[in-house]
């Protein structure tokens, strides 16, 4: 899939943002290897601690529908919508995109109108935790 496209699927997944503490809305489409895209967005709460970011929301999305391989994930954020700046993932989904992804996983930063950037997990996570057996 184009990466364009990836970055639509997170612009369609950011509207469903409960984002009522900060007004920043945030959507994620994750790419599974086999073509299917997940999507996720922020879920705030009045309790601030318990909120969950789009991009850990697509990945429990995807990984309690039994997905395992992972080739990309788009990201857009911003305050009210407005997307003319990239949303960087913060270090928790960062770990968590550690957790089930291998080190070619794509993080794709996009903005509206379908520019984007395009980074490696191991470039933007190096020596992520893993537990050692
Ligand atoms: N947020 C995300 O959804 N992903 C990130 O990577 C950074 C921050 C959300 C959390 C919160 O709802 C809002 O953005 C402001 O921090």
């Amino acid at each position: 899939m184009e990466y364009k496209k990836l970055v639509e699927q997170a612009i369609i997944a950011s509207k469903n943002a409960y984002c009522v503490v900060s007004n920043y809305k945030v959507g994620a489409a994750l790419l599974a290897k086999n073509g299917k895209v997940y999507l996720g967005c922020n879920i705030e709460n009045s309790a601030c601690s318990v909120t969950n970011c789009a991009e850990r929301t697509a990945f429990f999305n995807a990984i309690s529908d039994g997905e395992k391989e992972f080739e990309a994930i788009a990201i857009v954020g911003g305050l009210y919508g407005d997307f003319s700046k990239i949303c960087p993932p913060c270090g928790v989904c960062r770990q968590v995109m550690n957790e089930f992804c291998d080190e070619d996983f794509k993080i794709i930063l996009g903005k509206k109108d379908g520019e984007y950037e395009e980074h490696l997990l191991k470039n933007l996570f190096p020596l992520g935790f893993v537990l050692q057996g």
